[in-house]
C-alpha cells in the first residue's frame, strides 16, 4: 500500500510527528552548508519527483525542487494547461500514466476531489501541493515553526484571523491531531464549512469558531491570517468589506500574548490582511515559515516512500 499526502487529518500524531522530527534533524545536520549540496544519507537518490501546477505558485514549487535535490533525487515540473489533462485526458488516466515514469508526485489543483481521484489511480505516493480546501504541507511547515521558538504546540493556543480558508482547514486538522487550541475568528459568510465543523466536534477537537477577531486573539501563542482573496475567489467583490475588521495590525497582535508568533504563508497582501508593521515587525515568523517548507516537505517525500 503506498502513502499519500492529502490532508493532515488523514494521519496519526506518531506519523506527523515523525514527519516534524525527521525535519529537524535534516534541517540542524545542513547548518551552514550550500543549499545545493545533497543531505549526506541522500535517501531519495534515484528517485524522481513530479510536480503539477495548476496554479500559479513561488514558494511550493521552488522549495520541492530544492527539497528533492537534496534528498539525492531529481525533479520534473510540469503545468497542468502543457499537459493533455487541458485537451480533456482524464486525471486517473494521468494517474495511470505517471505511475509508470516516476516515484512520488505532487500537485497544485484547486479541486480537491481531483487530487483525490489522481490519488486513487496512481500507484506513486501523491502529495497535496495546494487544493481550494487545504494545504497541508504550508501548516507542517507552520507547526515546525512555532516548535522551534516555544517547543510542542500540544497545549498551546493558535487565533486564525481572516477567511477560514484551505490554509485554515489544515490548521483545524493540525489542532485536533496535535492537541493544541485553534480559534478561528472569521465572518460568518466565510466561516469554515458545516462537515468540517461537525468533523471538528466529531473528533473532539480544541476548535472555537466566533467572529471576534480580538477575543479570538487574547492570550494567543500565534496569530495567523491569510490573504483575503484565495486562488479561485478573485471575482467576489464582498471580501474586503467583510474581511476589513480581520486584518492583523499592531492594536490586534497587542491582544495576544507578548511573544506571540505572527504567521503568514505568503505571499502577502500589505495593508489589507496584515500591515507592514506587523509582518516586518520582531514578532513575524513569516521567513522562517518559508524556509520550512523546503526542511518539512523533504521529510514528507521521505515518508511517503518509506525513507523514514
Ligand atoms: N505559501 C505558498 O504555498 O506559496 P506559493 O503559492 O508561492 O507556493
Ligand atoms: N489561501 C491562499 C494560499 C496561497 C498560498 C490561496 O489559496 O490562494
Amino acid at each position: 500500500m503506498k502513502t499519500d499526502f492529502i490532508d493532515i487529518a488523514d494521519h496519526d500524531a506518531a506519523s506527523l510527528r515523525a514527519i516534524l522530527n525527521d525535519a529537524k534533524s535534516r534541517k540542524d545536520a545542513r547548518k551552514g552548508l550550500p543549499k545545493g549540496v545533497p543531505d549526506a544519507d541522500k535517501p531519495l537518490e534515484g528517485r524522481i519527483l513530479a510536480m503539477i501546477f495548476d496554479k500559479q505558485s513561488t514558494r511550493t514549487r521552488i522549495s520541492f525542487d530544492v527539497g528533492m535535490r537534496q534528498l539525492g533525487g531529481t525533479t520534473i515540473m510540469l503545468t497542468g494547461s502543457q499537459m493533455q489533462l487541458a485537451r480533456e485526458e482524464t486525471i486517473a488516466d494521468t494517474a495511470r500514466v505517471l505511475s509508470r515514469y516516476v516515484d512520488v508526485v505532487m500537485i497544485r489543483l484547486l479541486d480537491h476531489e481531483m487530487v483525490m481521484d489522481l490519488a486513487a489511480n496512481c500507484t506513486a505516493p501523491v502529495i497535496n501541493g495546494l487544493t481550494k480546501l487545504s494545504h497541508p504541507c504550508q501548516v507542517m511547515a507552520d507547526i515546525l515553526t512555532f516548535e522551534e521558538k516555544f517547543g510542542s504546540i500540544q497545549g498551546r493556543t493558535v487565533a486564525w484571523s481572516g477567511d477560514a480558508n484551505n490554509v485554515c482547514t489544515s490548521w483545524i486538522h493540525a489542532a485536533a491531531k496535535l492537541d493544541f487550541t485553534l480559534r478561528v475568528a472569521a465572518p460568518p459568510e466565510l466561516q469554515s464549512r458545516p462537515a468540517l465543523r461537525d468533523w471538528v466536534h466529531k473528533v473532539g477537537a480544541k476548535v472555537e469558531f466566533g467572529s471576534d477577531a480580538e477575543a479570538a486573539v487574547e492570550g494567543a501563542d500565534c496569530v495567523v491570517s491569510d490573504a483575503w482573496v484565495s486562488m479561485g475567489d478573485e471575482d467576489s467583490t464582498k471580501r474586503h468589506n467583510l474581511l476589513k475588521p480581520f486584518q492583523v495590525n499592531s492594536k490586534l497582535m497587542a491582544r495576544a500574548n507578548k511573544d506571540a508568533l505572527f504567521m503568514h504563508c505568503l505571499p502577502a497582501h500589505r495593508g489589507e490582511e496584515v500591515t507592514d508593521d506587523v509582518i516586518d515587525g520582531p514578532q513575524s515568523a513569516v521567513w522562517d515559515e518559508a524556509e520550512n517548507r523546503l526542511h518539512v516537505q523533504k521529510s514528507i517525500m521521505a515518508w511517503t516512500l518509506g525513507a523514514i
